[in-house]
């Protein structure tokens, strides 16, 4: 079983949001998937995900009761496959933070999109923009379960 971590700054909006939705097709697809999600800081830690991002999971039947904001720990650097992140200074907190042995795992979401028209899933939490962070995340959504079925 793959297991995947979404990571972005705050763990509140789009890195949730990310788990919520790979959560829900690995659930209707039967993939076995280990979906799960951090932040870089400890921002918001203990927190339930934004309004914006319950919204979103509102309209696509998914239930956030079990989410709460937390910042990545070292063991997730174990115990993670894949820990991807959702912008270029998530990736510099992440190298910062990862062992050596846990650097080849790190990726950034918008990597596996073909012709991508950005690199990062801009942050709703200063955009205010959630629609943008759906349609961005779901973009990436096929390319990433092709990367872990293959593994
Ligand atoms: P996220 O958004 O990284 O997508 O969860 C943010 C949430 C909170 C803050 C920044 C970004 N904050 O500064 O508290």
């Amino acid at each position: 079983m793959e297991k995947i971590l979404f990571v972005c700054l705050g763990n509140i909006c789009r890195s949730p949001m990310a788990e919520g939705l790979f959560q829900k097709y690995a659930q209707e697809s039967k993939l076995p998937l280990l979906v799960d999600s951090a932040a870089t800081s400890t921002y918001n830690s203990g927190q339930a995900p934004h309004l914006g991002t319950q919204k979103i999971f509102d309209r696509e039947g998914i239930t956030a009761r079990h989410m709460q904001a937390r910042q990545i720990q070292a063991k997730d650097f174990e115990t993670f496959d894949w820990i991807i992140g959702m912008d270029q200074q998530n990736l510099v907190d992440l190298r910062r933070l990862a062992p050596n042995s846990g650097q080849q795992k790190l990726h950034l979401y918008m990597e596996v999109v073909p012709g991508k028209s950005r690199m990062e899933v801009p942050d709703p939490w200063y955009t205010g923009d959630f629609e943008e962070t759906y349609q961005l995340l779901m973009e990436g959504l096929p390319y990433w379960i092709d990367e872990f079925r293959c593994k």
